[in-house]
């Protein structure tokens, strides 16, 4: 789905591009067994940054840089363009993916599948299209369990709880490694197929 409003300002602005380079990025999977070259497809790149942010960090990645959005497609394009070599930008709905099975070693998705409408579809999505033994980088925003049982009103449209994401890698056939912080409204994942 696309975003609209503040958040789409937001999510296009050199502020959130810093944001994503500098601090995302090195500090969410600093302590994760990444290889250092890789076919990564990465969904819903936003504006780019987060993707330049990878791609300074891992010079030998190969990275399909993706999103639902024609705007964010067009910005991260602009962005990415002397990284053409390593960086391609690309239109993608995660839900739907344009690519061959077993097709990348790694995927990368932060803070994109409570946007996505229907991120169980994404989730065996991704994991189609990753080769035996590839890895899925998940980082997103959760309903805690306990609210979505007592206010499930209260929950924003497309957000969902730790153990239905835990139990879509599950079935979808990853096995997931899960951190949770901020009291159980968010998580990271790395996920093997
Ligand atoms: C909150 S932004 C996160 C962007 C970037 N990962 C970051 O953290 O800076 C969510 C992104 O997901 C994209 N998106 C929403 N639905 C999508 C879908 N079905 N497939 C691919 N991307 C999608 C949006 O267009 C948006 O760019």
């Amino acid at each position: 789905m696309e975003m609209r409003g503040l958040e789409k300002w937001l999510l296009s602005s050199p502020a959130w591009a810093a944001f994503t380079r500098q601090v995302v990025v090195p500090r969410l999977w600093a302590d994760a067994d990444l290889p250092q070259r890789a076919k990564v497809l990465q969904l819903g790149c936003g504006a780019g940054g987060e993707t330049e942010g990878l791609a300074r960090r891992f010079s030998y990645w190969r990275v399909t840089a993706t999103d639902y959005d024609p705007e964010m497609v067009a910005l991260a394009g602009q962005r990415l363009a002397f990284l053409a070599e390593r960086v391609r930008v690309e239109r993608a709905d995660a839900t739907n993916l344009p690519y061959s099975d077993a097709r990348f070693d790694l995927a990368v998705a932060i803070h994109v599948w409570h946007h996505v409408g229907d991120w169980r579809a994404a989730t065996a999505e991704v994991h189609r299209v990753l080769r035996p033994g590839g890895g899925l980088l998940l980082a997103d925003f959760v309903v805690p369990t306990w609210m979505a049982r007592r206010f499930p009103r209260l929950a924003p449209p497309g957000t969902y709880t730790l153990p239905e994401v835990r139990t879509a890698l599950s079935a979808s056939g990853f096995m997931p490694y899960l951190r949770t912080g901020w009291g159980g409204m968010w998580y990271r994942v790395l996920a093997r197929r």
